[in-house]
């Protein structure tokens, strides 16, 4: 059984041409992380059109408040509407770099956007309160050669950090700051 809010993002993206929706496997994983104890608020980095969205806030207590932060007004003006019945739910439009420090920090983070380049892991750990929760997905099992996500956050000390497979061909990284 999958949440009809997830099911109403999903074909949003479907419609739109969206390829970069969050798994279905991330997506549980998301959700058991957001309906965990001690989420009072929590963030996610690149909305798309709502999939990962609708997972996390799918499972969180009500009066949660959430936030997450998309650069492109197209597809932050879709994902406002999709959540426009939720008065807990803020749609930031705009780089996440600007937009979620305002609002941190968050006990729950989902790092969706712009996660490659290295000066931006620095800013998000920042973002998460001491035993917040990091999630990062779309990484590539077995991966060889210089990665800047998993150099940062499975080697410093400021978390600690597990790499897992949500799926055959894909890995995520949870981190949480210490
Ligand atoms: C992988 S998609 C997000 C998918 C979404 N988290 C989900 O699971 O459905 C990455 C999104 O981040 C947005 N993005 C890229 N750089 C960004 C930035 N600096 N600030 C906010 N959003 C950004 C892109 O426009 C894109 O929609």
């Amino acid at each position: 059984m999958l949440p009809p809010l997830v099911l109403r993002a999903e074909a949003l993206a479907a419609e739109r041409g969206f390829a970069r929706s969050c798994t279905r496997e991330v997506g549980r994983l998301l959700h058991l992380l957001a309906a965990s104890r001690g989420r009072e608020r929590v963030a996610e980095l690149g909305t798309g059109y709502g999939v990962g969205s609708a997972w996390i806030v799918s499972a969180l207590r009500p009066q949660t408040p959430f936030f997450t932060a998309e650069l492109d007004p197209e597809l932050g003006a879709a994902a406002s509407e999709l959540f426009r019945d939720d008065p807990n739910v803020h749609v930031l439009v705009g780089d996440w770099r600007d937009t979620l420090p305002l609002e941190a920090p968050f006990d729950l983070l989902f790092f969706d956007a712009a996660k490659q380049e290295p000066e931006n892991a620095e800013l998000a750990l920042g973002l998460l309160a001491p035993g917040g929760i990091a999630l990062l997905d779309d990484l590539t099992p077995g991966r060889t050669g210089s990665d800047p996500v998993r150099e940062f956050w499975l080697a410093d000390e400021r978390v600690a950090a597990v790499e897992l497979l949500t799926a055959p061909s894909e890995a995520a990284i949870l981190a949480v700051r210490l």
